[in-house]
Order: structure tokens, then sequence, then C-alpha cells
């Protein structure tokens, strides 16, 4: 018998950061105030090896999971990561993909695909290169993004693309950002802006509604809403009436979806956490260095999990916005 949750959830997607650095500095994930040079980010013995993270792999397949998401920091900084997408590209019958920001996606698309990688997300917040400049705060030009996506495309690999919108800041280039990728056939997905972590000083004035963004697309570009591809799906989709593609939008703010959520996330070091908004997790790297077989991995997984009961974003009050929280750069969104 696969596990459930108390709320009656299976586990089915995994997701897992394979180191907390990033070479961006994105307000809302990792603020430069905060992420200086006095912050400490782990050491490379601290990071689960290949071999560890394939185990781990295998042991949440065996307890139901059917997609694996790569996730960072910003993944694509970890050393050789192609070997470890060779390696989770054994396992049969899993959808295999990626999270990133794309700056080293231009260099690396063929090799991830070569070893077996099925497609990527990308983050990318605005078209304007001043604005896009000044959310990645290192001053990344945009175009070198879109470079990534494009190279990523040419070798046959599908790409979505997650734009989280913060109000004053990137809000007035949503209809740009969808007619850019209604014409390159990628599917664009807006985030709603998250009370993640505690370094971003997060305020609800700061959100753009997911309504609100789908409306002033509808205006310029009809839509009609589409159904969820699969259970627990976070994007709600649209379709353009005019069929050219897809749009979705995630809102975890004004419309919470725990009541499907059926993901796990690991992170850099090996701590299992049940929910985004965890302020702990289980430690799955002692196990794992203890000499524990598959099964006792699998057992230890199944039992953190049967006793799982968050629903963070169903939640989200005045008292929990003041309990201690992983950052998303940690644990990759
Ligand atoms: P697809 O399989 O391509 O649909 O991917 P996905 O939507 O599962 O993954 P992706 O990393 O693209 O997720 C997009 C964003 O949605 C994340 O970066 C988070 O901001 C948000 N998100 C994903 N999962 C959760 C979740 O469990 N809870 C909340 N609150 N937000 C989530
Ligand atoms: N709110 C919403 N999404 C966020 N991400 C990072 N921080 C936040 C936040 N505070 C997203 C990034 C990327 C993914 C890894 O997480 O844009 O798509
Ligand atoms: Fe930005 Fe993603 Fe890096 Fe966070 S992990 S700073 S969201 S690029
Ligand atoms: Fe899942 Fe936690 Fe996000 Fe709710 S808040 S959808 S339980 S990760």
């Amino acid at each position: 018998m696969l596990p459930h949750d108390t709320l009656g959830r299976p586990v089915r997607d995994l997701r897992i950061s394979v180191t907390d650095r990033c070479n961006f500095r994105c307000a809302y994930c990792m603020p430069k105030s905060v992420f200086g040079q006095q912050h400490r980010f782990m050491d490379r013995k601290e990071l689960l090896s290949f071999e560890e993270l394939e185990r781990v792999a295998r042991a949440f397949v065996a307890l139901g999971v059917e997609k694996i998401r790569l996730t960072g920091g910003e993944p694509l900084l970890r050393k050789e990561l192609e070997r470890l997408v060779a390696r989770l590209a054994t396992i049969e019958g899993l959808d295999l993909t990626l999270t990133t920001n794309a700056s080293l996606l231009a260099r690396k698309a063929q090799s991830l695909r070569d070893a077996g990688l099925d497609r990527v997300n990308v983050s990318l917040d605005s078209l304007d290169d001043a604005t896009f400049r000044a959310m990645n705060d290192v001053d990344f030009p945009v175009d070198r993004v879109l470079e990534g996506i494009q190279a990523a495309a040419a070798v046959g690999l599908p790409v979505k693309v997650n734009a989280v919108v913060k109000r004053g800041v990137n809000d007035d280039g949503v209809v740009e950002l969808a007619r850019y990728f209604r014409e390159t056939g990628h599917t664009l997905r807006f985030i709603e802006y998250m009370d993640v972590g505690s370094t971003n000083g997060w305020r609800l004035d700061d959100v753009v509604p997911a309504a609100e963004i789908v409306e002033s697309i509808d205006a310029v570009f009809p839509l009609e809403p589409v159904a969820a591809a699969y259970r627990g799906e976070v994007a709600q989709r649209w379709r353009y009436r005019d069929g050219r593609g897809e749009l979705g939008v995630i809102s975890s703010v004004t419309q919470p979806f725990c009541a499907d959520c059926t993901r796990a996330r690991i992170s850099a070091e090996g701590k299992l956490y049940t929910c985004l908004f965890a302020a702990r997790g289980t430690d799955l790297r002692a196990l794992l260095r203890s000499g524990a077989s598959d099964d006792q991995l699998a057992a230890a997984i199944g039992a953190v999990w049967t006793r799982r009961a968050d629903r963070y974003s169903e939640l989200r009050t005045e008292r929990t916005s003041e309990l201690p929280r992983i950052e998303m750069s940690y644990i990759g969104g």
C-alpha cells in the first residue's frame, strides 16, 4: 500500500534541491541585504552525493512518486549535474525535470538533454531589460535568458516559463510576457508573490492576485479556462481563444491548493520537508550515512509522509506568519 498523509494525499512529486547557492539575488528569494558576505552556504561535504540522491529518489518512487524536479538555489551551479540527471533517467516511467534561472542553460541544454532530462521550467519575471536586471540584482541581461530558452527548445526540451509578479515592480510587464510567449509557443505561468522564508519582507499589498493578472491579459488576448492536467497541478490553466497556446496562474496566496498537495521536498543537505513553509525537516542524510537499507529508508520516508498534516497556505494567519520558516533558496520553490 502506498502511503497517504492524514488528509488523504499521496506523494507524487519530489523536488530535490541540489545546491543552496545561486548566481542571482532576486529580492523575493535571496535578497543581497541578507545573503551577503556573512551568509553561510553549505560546504560540499554537507551535500548529498549523486549516489545518495539516486537512492533517495528510488525510495520515493517506490512510495508513489512519478515526477522529480531538480531545483536549487540554481541547480545548474551544481558541478556535473548531468551525471545526476543520467542516474535518475534510468528510473523507469519518471517525469524528470528542472527549474532554472537559465543563466547557464544555453551552455548546458544539449548535455542535459543527452543525459535524459525530459523538460525544463525557466524563471523569468520581465522582458524589460532594466526591470529584469534590477529584479535579479546582479545586472544579468534578459537576452541571455531568452537565449537559454531558445537553446533548450532547439535541443528538444519542452520549456515552461515562470514569472513571479510583484506589485509596482514588474506587474506592468505582464501583457508583454504573454504576447512574447504566445508567439514562441512556450507555456507561461504567473506566480503570486508568496510569503516564503523570512528574509524578503513580504507584504500582502505586494501580491498581485492571479484573477487580476488573468483579467489584464484577457482584455488584450481573450482567454478561456482549461481543466487541470492532473490532480495536484499547481497552476490553473487558461487557453487563448484564438488557439495560440496556453497560460497558467499559480495562486497560492489568493486560492491555496493544499488540499491536493502531493509534493515532498529534499534540501541539498538531505532534509525532507513536507511543506514549502515548514520550519523543520527530517534528516535523511544521517540515515543514509548510518548504513540503512533501501527498505529502511523507504519505511522512514513513508512514516514521515503518513504523519503529514501540512496545509500552510490554507491557514496563512497572523500567528503562522510569525513562525520560523525555511528560505526558498534553500528548498527551491
Ligand atoms: P510543472 O510540472 O511543470 O507543472 O511544474 P510545477 O508547477 O510543479 O513546478 P515549478 O517549479 O515550475 O513551480 C512553480 C512555482 O509554483 C514554484 O516555484 C513555487 O513558487 C510554486 N509552487 C510549487 N509548488 C508549490 C507548493 O507546493 N506550494 C506552494 N505554495 N507553492 C508552490
Ligand atoms: N514567491 C513566489 N515564487 C517565488 N520563487 C522564489 N521566491 C518566490 C516567492 N517569494 C520562485 C522563482 C522560481 C522558483 C524557483 O521559485 O521565481 O520560479
Ligand atoms: Fe532568483 Fe531563483 Fe536564484 Fe532565488 S533561486 S535568487 S528565485 S534565480
Ligand atoms: Fe503544499 Fe504546503 Fe504549499 Fe500547501 S503550503 S500547497 S501544503 S507545500
